[in-house]
């Protein structure tokens, strides 16, 4: 038995883990034992004999005839571009804890989870209470509540870099607005971003590297002038040489925005010093350090990546795992970046629904809950992350399959390519096309991942072990079926 510790601090008493190391000839004659044993509960990791060869999910027609319908009212039949996967996604009508229901009546287990956001797992107990209540009372004032003071309290207190912070709807408005700050306390024109890092669909920030040394974006949608694009810096992820050279040559740059972990690319891990170098460079330049926390905020431990790495950011940009699954985002920092908000300072923001009543619920008891199950949550996710990846990777291995595998807390990704994947190019190289007919077999097998190579697998707190069990048999026999 090995005693494993836990990035996220040490494991608590109450969750001492042991895990029977993954033993590969174990696991093909499919008696593998492995034993997670908090104090009050053992996890049982074992018979991994579920029928390899059966397809999980029998019919999609339903979901194929309202993709069909779909197309003819919503723009290619889906309202954010990564659902649409080949042939047509499957359409969803319920879900709960880990799974998600199709209208077929198939069931999946959910590694997709809103793409980061839900933390707790569909329909969290506590979080449904909260916004149940809230209906009661009110769903849009246009006017402040008491539950703002309460969310943005709870935000502050996990969150030493912000002093204060502004509630705003999505990822999108916290990061654009992150960015109009960061140019109005400036007067800079000149925004740098990292190749390969998503931060919203709003004008400056959809766009990829120019070719040559430039760095100049060059958009990547139609729609948008290249005005705004040049204003756009992109370099490369983990090459801090570059990012300083840039610097030291660019006199008009506003501010620095990156996600501290690339999980929109992939999943994709900052080098060892990387964060702090940049957190250095940018201090000693005055330029304003956006940490787009959308993904990692609250999902990489309550403090998110700023907390796990030890790196203060000037503004942060939060999302998802903030209200497990309720439409509301936020951007914070210091007080006197944020006090250059309107109405009291220049820099305009405004929306309708900002602070809504029953997203703001919904944050304040996803919060509230984290916090209380801090120290069984975060190491949870950690154990079942690393046994997930860890057999993946032996399986893969004994297969020959060339892959990489990154993972931390509670995200991983694979990628089909004999290098490891540390920033947009090798990540690029990966193969994708065997990705595709993987994530299809998936699929099939009743495990939905997010469809796309560059996007991120997410694990909840309401995994089960079985669901582990039926994961790793599902991984193998996906494996198997792309082995070349
Ligand atoms: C890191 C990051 N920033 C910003 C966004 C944009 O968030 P939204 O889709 O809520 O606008 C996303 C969305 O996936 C994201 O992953």
């Amino acid at each position: 038995m090995a005693s494993i510790s836990c990035l996220n601090g040490p494991l608590e008493l109450d969750i001492i883990v042991d895990i029977i190391e993954i033993n590969k000839k174990l696991l093909q004659s499919h008696v593998l034992t492995i034993e997670l044993t908090p104090k009050n509960t053992v996890y049982k990791f074992s018979s991994f004999t579920i029928n390899n060869n059966k397809n999980h999910v029998k019919s999609l027609s339903k979901s194929k005839n309202l993709f069909n319908l779909a197309k003819k009212v919503i723009p290619s039949g889906v309202n954010s571009p990564v659902r649409y996967f080949e042939p047509y996604p499957f359409y969803v009508k319920k879900a709960q804890g880990s799974s998600i229901w199709d209208e077929d009546g198939n069931q999946y287990i959910d590694f997709c989870n809103g793409y980061g956001a839900l933390l707790l797992g569909h329909r969290r107990k506590e979080v449904i209470s909260a916004v149940k209540k809230q209906l009661d009372i009110g769903t849009m004032y246009g006017a402040p509540t008491a539950l703002e003071i309460e969310l943005s309290k709870l935000i502050i207190k996990n969150y030493p870099s912000i002093q204060k912070v502004r509630l705003v709807n999505s990822g999108s408005e916290a990061t654009m607005t992150a960015i109009r700050l960061a140019r109005g306390i400036t007067k800079k024109k000149k925004i740098l971003k990292f190749e390969g890092c998503y931060h919203g669909a709003h004008e400056s920030m959809l766009v990829k590297a120019g070719s040559g040394s430039a760095h100049n974006g060059i958009s990547i949608s139609d729609g948008i002038p290249k005005d705004f694009s040049k204003n756009t810096i992109v370099v490369q992820y983990n090459n801090i040489e570059q990012l300083e050279s840039v610097i030291s040559k660019n006199k008009d740059i506003a501010g620095v925005i990156v996600e501290p972990i690339l999980a929109n690319m992939g999943l994709i891990l900052p080098q060892k010093n990387y964060l702090e170098e940049m957190r250095k460079i940018t201090k000693q330049n005055n330029i304003p350090l956006i940490f787009d926390e959308i993904v990692t905020g609250f999902r990489l431990g309550l403090g998110g990546a700023q907390e796990y790495f030890g790196v203060t950011p000037d503004i942060t940009t939060l999302g998802k795992a903030l209200s497990n699954g309720f439409v509301i985002s936020a951007v914070g920092g210091r007080r006197d970046i944020m006090d250059q908000l309107a109405p009291n300072g220049k820099v305009y923001e405004a929306s309708t629904f900002a602070g809504n009543p029953v997203s703001v619920a919904a944050g304040i008891s996803s919060i509230t809950t984290m916090m209380a199950l801090k120290n069984k949550i975060y190491p949870k996710l950690e154990q079942y992350c690393n046994i997930l990846s860890r057999t993946i990777t032996e399986l893969a291995s004994d297969m020959q399959i060339s892959h990489q595998l990154n993972h931390i807390g509670s995200m991983f990704q694979i990628f089909f390519s004999g290098f490891p994947v540390i920033d947009y190019t090798t990540s690029k190289k990966s193969d994708t096309k065997k990705f595709h007919r993987f994530f299809h077999h998936l699929l099939k097998q009743g495990i939905f991942i997010p469809p796309s190579q560059f996007e991120t697998v997410f694990f909840s707190y309401s995994h089960t072990t079985n669901d582990i069990e039926k994961t790793i048999d599902a991984y193998r026999y996906a494996l198997k079926m792309v082995k070349d």
